[in-house]
């Protein structure tokens, strides 16, 4: 579903991403584990197309996308969770769920009070509320809804573009445990055929969600395989230290 070849980037001398290969199958779920500084967020902005690569290639769906565009990519399928001002302040929960439901349909296009009206939107709104437990939220505006609410609208943001592959970068940084339990469980009760690759520093959360983990290293994959072979090898307690030992 999403792959990569060899990909490289520097930023002047630094070798930030290191001849990089993914593979995701379709429904997989993969937690890319690593300090700060190996080049986590490097690959994201390399696959959604924020970043061109000096070398090596981006496929999504079985196509090379490595030549287009963000907004091209985004309507193959590929969309990211952002944090932080891809949100409408000004409007309620519904209406940022309805205005991104109708970007793959075109209807964004039309004054937004419109676009919410039709029914495949409001069915999507719906659905993806479900998901990600906004039902209760709904009418409130987001300037009025707790920092928590805002990561789970977020989610349900890039999910309501129907997405084939998910990306998250860290999506519980900065929430208490209680919300990280939250995030487990909204997690698991996601689409089983998206694709997700997430960004995780917090280990419980990336063992309770992963079928696969991927473990970056200044800019180069050292560990790619299953949870449980992760949690054995002595490489990663190296590069983890103490944060490993409670996993
Ligand atoms: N646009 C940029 N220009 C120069 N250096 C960058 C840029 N983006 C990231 N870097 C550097 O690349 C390295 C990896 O950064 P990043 O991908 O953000 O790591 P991570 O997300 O794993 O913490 C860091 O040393 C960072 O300073
Ligand atoms: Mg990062």
């Amino acid at each position: 579903m999403l792959e990569t070849r060899n990909l490289t980037k520097s930023f002047g001398a630094v070798h930030v991403t290191r001849s990089v290969s993914l593979k995701l199958e379709r429904g997989e779920r993969r937690v890319i584990l690593g300090p700060n500084g190996a080049g986590k967020t490097t690959l994201f902005n390399l696959l959604v197309g924020e970043l061109t690569p000096d070398g090596g290639s981006v496929h999504l769906a079985g196509e090379d996308v490595t030549a287009l565009s963000v907004p091209r990519r985004a309507r193959r399928g590929l969309s990211r969770s952002y944090q932080k001002n891809t949100l409408f302040d000004g409007l309620t929960v519904e209406e940022n769920l309805g205005l991104a439901a109708a970007v793959p349909t075109g209807h964004a296009t039309r004054l937004w009070s419109d676009s919410l009206r039709q029914p495949e939107i409001r069915d999507t709104v719906a659905e993806v509320a479900e998901q990600v437990n906004l039902m209760p939220h709904l009418h409130a505006k987001v300037s009025e809804i707790s920092y928590g609410v805002r990561r789970q609208l977020e989610v349900g943001v890039a999910l309501a573009t129907r997405p084939l592959v998910l990306l998250m970068d860290e999506p519980t940084s900065g929430v208490g445990p209680e919300m990280s339990k939250g995030f487990h469980d909204l997690l698991n009760n996601l689409p089983r055929d998206l694709t997700l690759l997430i960004i995780e520093h917090d280990m419980d959360l990336a063992f309770a969600v992963a079928d696969t983990i991927t473990v970056l290293n200044y800019g180069e994959v050292v560990f790619d395989g299953l949870p449980e072979e992760a949690r054995g090898s002595t490489l990663l307690k190296d590069i983890y230290l103490g944060s490993w030992e409670d996993a």
